[in-house]
């Protein structure tokens, strides 16, 4: 099981460059269905998760290839329209095939992703815009079972804002027959990534990054070509990095409008920030304090970023309320960050950090999912000896080579197998 050993100490300092986004290269992948013919996408990050969606559009019958952060995906007719379990459990987010799939093919075999760490993970706003769109759609063996000659507009009104469900029927409604307009949509800037494409395929999209979405069904689309999105919530990572070691950190291939919650919150904190076009730099200054923060959908405070700042809580002057309102069990991070000596109590969705600047001590700690295990790296930065953080493969889903990046700063970090 390997795990990423972090000697605590060093000021981080100097300048590192962000990857593209893993939850914009996602649902951008599964777009691919949607046209025959070869799809090009530059900035695409090297990750697990991003290996899973291309081991599964393989599977379907297209032809993948990610060489260097180019990723080329060559769909053909398919073979196949089922997404197996054994890929589906790996990596929940290929239930994002199910749209194209449905959209393009008439039918589509997804099997349930089931839950995961942070918690239950439903898809049942997925399936009742799936349905709303004209699908006919039942569970057999586990899998959802989507069939449709041919889909047709509608309007749809999540009752709770998702960002996947948004992507699914944004993707299943582009090539419906008529206009679907979606409300309380997700305004993530992933959404509006996906949108783009799709636009660039030939579809007509409206309103993406607004809580009302406009989808003009067209007949057909064209593959195309794109650049995706930095990832800012590695971005937001790494300028958390900066700040709990107290040194002075540029980000770049940033983009400063996709953070504007957590800048306002570093900022609320006592951090210097300064914006550029695609770079953020972070300071510390003398007396930076504990904030509190909950978070909520874009464009508030993203819940990715929630255990990350938490260990940069942990050293604040004073007490940090954090509250979690996206996902039921997203604190696991608190009894590892505890073990190394913070002093945080949690409840269902609210933490109380007593923030202790110098008082976190090194020590063995379990990564339990992907953010949890950069928030004990980041806590492993400033404790005092070494920080082994087991199960490191959780980060390796949305981190690509972080160990690499903040050595790039001046960390003391390096992998072992154990
Ligand atoms: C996306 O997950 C991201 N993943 C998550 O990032 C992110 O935390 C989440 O959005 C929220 O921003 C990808 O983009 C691949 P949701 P998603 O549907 O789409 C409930 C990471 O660390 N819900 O917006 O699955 C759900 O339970 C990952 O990179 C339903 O009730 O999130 C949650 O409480 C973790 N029914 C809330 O909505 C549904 O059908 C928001 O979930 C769908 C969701």
């Amino acid at each position: 099981m390997d795990a990423m050993i972090v000697r605590g100490g060093r000021v981080l300092n100097g300048e590192v460059e962000a990857s593209g986004a893993k939850n914009s290269a996602l649902p951008l992948l599964f777009s691919t269905l949607l046209a025959s013919g070869e799809h090009v996408f530059h900035n695409t990050p090297k990750l697990n998760d991003i290996q899973s969606a291309c081991k599964l559009l393989d599977l379907f019958g297209c032809e993948t290839q990610h060489d260097g952060h180019v990723l080329r995906v060559k769909v053909k007719a398919l073979k196949s329209l089922e997404a197996h379990y054994d890929v589906v459990r790996k990596m929940r987010a290929s239930i994002l095939c199910l749209g194209p799939l449905v959209s393009r093919y008439g039918e589509a075999q997804v099997s349930l992703p089931g839950g995961c760490a942070i918690g239950t993970r439903p898809i049942d706003l997925h399936l009742e815009g799936i349905k709303a769109l004209g699908a006919e759609v039942s569970m057999e063996n586990g899998y959802v079972v989507a069939r449709a000659k041919k889909l047709t507009g509608a309007n749809i009104l999540f009752e709770t804002t998702t960002v996947g469900g948004t992507e699914n029927i944004m993707m299943a409604a582009v090539l419906a027959d008529g206009t679907t307009r979606i409300e309380n949509a997700a305004k993530e800037p992933e959404i509006v990534d996906l949108a783009d494409y799709l636009n660039k395929m030939g579809a007509k999209i409206s309103g993406a990054g607004t809580s009302i979405i406009t989808i003009e069904g067209v007949n057909s689309l064209k593959p195309a070509e794109h650049e995706i999105i930095p990832d800012r919530i590695e971005v937001g990572t790494l300028l958390i990095a900066g700040a709990i070691t107290g040194g002075c950190v540029t980000v770049k291939k940033a983009r400063p409008d996709h953070l504007l919650s957590v800048i306002e919150k570093m900022r609320e904190a006592g951090f210097r920030l300064t914006l550029e076009d695609t770079a953020i730099t972070i300071e510390k200054t003398p007396a930076w304090k504990g904030v509190d923060v909950t978070t909520a959908p874009h464009p508030a405070f993203p819940t990715d970023l929630q255990a990350q700042f938490m260990a940069l809580m942990t050293q604040a002057e004073g007490t940090s309320v954090i509250t979690e309102t996206i996902f039921e069990n997203r604190f696991m991070h608190v009894q590892e960050l505890v073990r190394l000596g913070a002093n945080i109590t949690p409840k269902t969705r609210v933490a109380v950090v007593r923030g202790h600047r110098g008082g976190l001590t090194g020590a063995p700690v379990m990564a339990t999912d992907l953010r949890a295990s950069a928030s004990l790296v980041l806590a492993g930065l400033v404790a005092k000896g070494e920080t082994q953080v087991n199960r490191i493969y959780h980060l390796d889903r949305g981190y690509e080579r972080l160990e690499v990046k903040l050595q790039s700063l001046g960390a003391e970090v390096r992998r072992t197998d154990q």
